[in-house]
């Protein structure tokens, strides 16, 4: 059976993930420096602590958690999750998903129609880019500065996209440590763009696997925090919070805080396509928050990844040419380069893997049609830090 001509349109059309493609190009490049991957380190797994929670969940609690579980997500979880961050939520305002990429598909299939407008941030995570494509919406990038999302811009582009008569569904963030521009949003901007949103009745749905990976600087409050406390309990904002780079992105468990009639639209998708999240790893984390083992743990990552990260800010400063510019994360796994105009990050990418370095093309992180050629990402997490070293020399000798 050939099925390629019996592929849906939207399967037909669908993009595959071309960042999974451009590190399978360099795969067998022997000494390579990859600096392309997201992938957090290994090294920075519980695996010891897990292994034995998951033994003892699955002697002592197997009946519960090897049987269907709700597809809400485990009640015990949500307690724990909720006690963790310091929140008093009503359970159906909170649902576990299978990662945070399947709770953005949820609330996607929530709230839009073919056609429909949403909004991201340019450049935004690619990931989240493929899964709207599925949605058949048009997804609108607008850009951001060191401190966030460009407000004059945002306001001209929803002016101009609601004169087209187009609905704009929601706004698509990832306020903390961006992936892949690694900036974060200022307090003042976080409030200047919730008070927009708040206004003009446009759903924000903040994306946050790496607020916690704070190395430096003052931890500031999530869009979703915001706006229940200062403005008046608005539940404009929807947050996901994913584990991926916490407990190990296998786990696949995230969570997802917002408004009680759209979770439970989302907890009906969830039905429908999954059943339920992993009843075993869910138990597992649930267990691991309450012996109280999250924050200590999330303090060695965090030890962990700042000699990461400044080795890569140090190494920059001292290869890059004056006209190469980078913005300066205090948490999470990547930093995103500007290179002069004339300078296609496409086709350096070619050139880098010759010289046994690789990256990730900037142009990658826009929806089609909206693309930026002069910009890349570099992943700080993953290569050691001699081979940091190594390869912003071999780059740098390329861009000089
Ligand atoms: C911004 C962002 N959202 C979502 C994800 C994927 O999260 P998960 O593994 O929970 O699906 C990532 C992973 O790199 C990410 O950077």
């Amino acid at each position: 059976m050939n099925y390629t001509n019996s592929f849906s349109r939207v399967t037909r059309e669908m993009r595959s993930s071309l960042i999974r493609e451009l590190v399978a190009s360099t795969k067998n490049i022997e000494g390579l420096i990859s600096f392309a991957g997201g992938f957090p380190s290994p090294l920075t797994f519980p695996e010891k602590q897990l292994s034995e929670i998951f033994g003892e969940v699955v002697a002592n609690e197997g009946r519960d958690v090897l049987q269907y579980g709700a597809s809400e997500g485990d009640a015990l979880l949500k307690k724990e999750l909720m006690k963790w961050e310091g929140y008093d939520l009503d359970p159906d305002e909170m649902l576990i998903t299978v990662g945070a990429t399947n709770a953005l598909y949820y609330y996607g299939r929530a709230l839009t129609e073919p056609g429909d407008v949403i909004l991201c941030e340019a450049p935004s995570f690619l990931g989240s880019l493929v899964a709207f494509d599925a949605l058949e919406v048009d997804c609108k990038a607008i850009p951001f500065d060191d401190e966030g999302i460009i407000m004059d811009e945002l306001k001209e582009q929803v002016s101009k996209i609601r004169a087209q008569g187009k609905r704009i569904k929601f706004f698509y963030i990832i306020p903390d440590f961006q992936n892949p521009g690694g900036i974060s949003y200022s307090l003042e901007r976080r409030r200047e763009l919730l008070r927009f949103c708040i206004e003009n009745e446009l759903p924000i749905v903040e994306d946050n696997p790496y607020s916690r990976l704070r190395y430096s600087g003052e931890p500031l409050p999530t869009f979703y925090r915001l706006a229940r406390e200062e403005f008046d309990g608005s539940t404009i904002v929807t947050e996901i919070q994913s584990f991926s780079k916490i407990l190990g992105p296998g786990m696949r468990i995230a969570s997802v805080k917002g408004d009680k009639a759209l979770v439970e639209r989302m907890v009906s998708w969830q039905q429908k396509v999954n059943i339920t999240p992993d009843c075993v790893a869910q138990r597992v984390v649930a267990r691991f928050l309450e012996r109280g083992l999250m924050d200590p743990h999330i303090e060695n990552i965090k030890k962990f990844y700042a000699p990461y990260l400044n080795k890569m800010l140090d190494e920059l400063q001292k290869n890059m040419p004056a006209t190469v510019k980078w913005t300066k994360p205090e948490g999470g796994i990547f930093l995103w380069l500007t290179l002069p105009e004339n300078v296609n990050a496409d086709e350096l990418f070619k050139e880098a893997a010759k010289n046994k370095v690789s990256f990730i093309p900037g142009s990658k992180f826009y929806p089609p049609g909206q693309e930026r050629y002069n910009t890349l990402r570099l992943n700080f997490s993953f290569a050691t830090p001699q081979q940091i070293e190594d390869g912003i020399k071999r780059l740098a000798e390329l861009l000089v």
